[in-house]
């Protein structure tokens, strides 16, 4: 697919400041992440899969569990998300992973993988169901699909107290609703895989919070990335007020209160195909 083709279709957009974002989400997520593949048993000497792997966090945190006799292949539709994932695994020293631009439930047959994973993917996907039923053919007997998505509820429910992250938490949750992204992955995953031909899958949830200026500049970049979507969803947001000074006022609302915010809390599934 063209670049073009992506960034009108895709509700995150392909700007720069998008790509920062998902390297600042990616260090917020990363234990979470991490511990997910190894419950589900991913490590050294694995061939791996990574659907939707933006500027390429996860496949980098994978190439580090399976180390340099594994391999890693990560696949995104951005053409120039792809180009920078390329440079950035470079720059690391991961001469173990390659990054190739693929339609999600289109990805050329090759050798089997051990395992396929995927963060805050599948939530796109108009119809997960055949997207995970090619990627379980693409996996060989005994192999783990291990997936991490969006879990909506705390993020909405944990910042109910904070008016300010509450209304934009609002705005967000209703840009991703109204733009066609699932909202609700805890279900559609658990019943995903099991019509797939997997295993019902070991579910867990998890919630990022903490009270440091991370998590108010979390919000802040999620909203900055949706405005798009938010105008052309007629989603009125001048109450937010100034965007400049968001970020902070954010902080301190939470400083004022002496609370913590949290993210979206992170629902990860894996099952081992028979
Ligand atoms: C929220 S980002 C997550 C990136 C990465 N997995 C991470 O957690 O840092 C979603 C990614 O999925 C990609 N994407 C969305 N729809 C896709 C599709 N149909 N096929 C392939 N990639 C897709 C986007 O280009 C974007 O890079």
């Amino acid at each position: 697919m063209s670049n073009t083709g992506h960034s009108s279709t895709y509700l995150l957009g392909s700007s720069d400041a998008e790509y920062e974002r998902l390297v600042r989400q990616a260090e917020l997520f990363e234990p979470f992440t991490r511990r997910l593949f190894q419950n589900a048993g991913i490590g050294l000497g694995q061939r791996v899969l990574d659907i939707g792997c933006g500027v390429g966090d996860v496949s980098m945190l994978v190439a580090r569990l399976v180390g340099p006799i594994g391999v890693v292949v990560g696949v995104d539709n951005d053409a120039n998300i792809i180009a920078k994932a390329k440079a950035r695994a470079a720059e690391a020293g991961l001469p173990n992973v390659s990054f190739m631009e693929s339609e999600v439930g289109r990805i050329a047959g090759s050798e089997p993988f051990d395992a396929i994973v995927g963060r805050l993917i599948l939530q796109f996907a108009p119809n997960s169901g055949p997207v995970v039923s090619s990627l379980v053919k693409q996996l060989r007997p005994g192999g783990v699909l291990a997936i991490q998505e969006a879990y909506w509820d705390p993020f909405l429910n944990l910042t109910a107290h904070l008016p300010l992250r509450s209304r934009c938490a609002s705005l967000i949750h209703q840009a991703f609703e109204r733009s066609g992204a699932n909202i609700d992955m805890e279900l559609v995953l658990y019943r995903t895989f099991q019509l797939a031909g997997l295993p019902a899958p070991n579910m867990s949830i998890e919630i990022p919070v903490g009270a440091d200026p991370d998590f108010a500049r979390w919000v802040h970049d999620l909203f900055c990335s949706l405005l798009p979507r938010l105008e052309q969803h007629h989603l009125a947001y001048d109450d937010v007020g100034n965007l400049d000074t968001l970020q902070q006022r954010l902080e301190d609302e939470a400083s004022a209160a002496k609370t913590f915010g949290a993210t979206i809390g992170l629902v990860g599934a894996w099952s081992r195909k028979r």
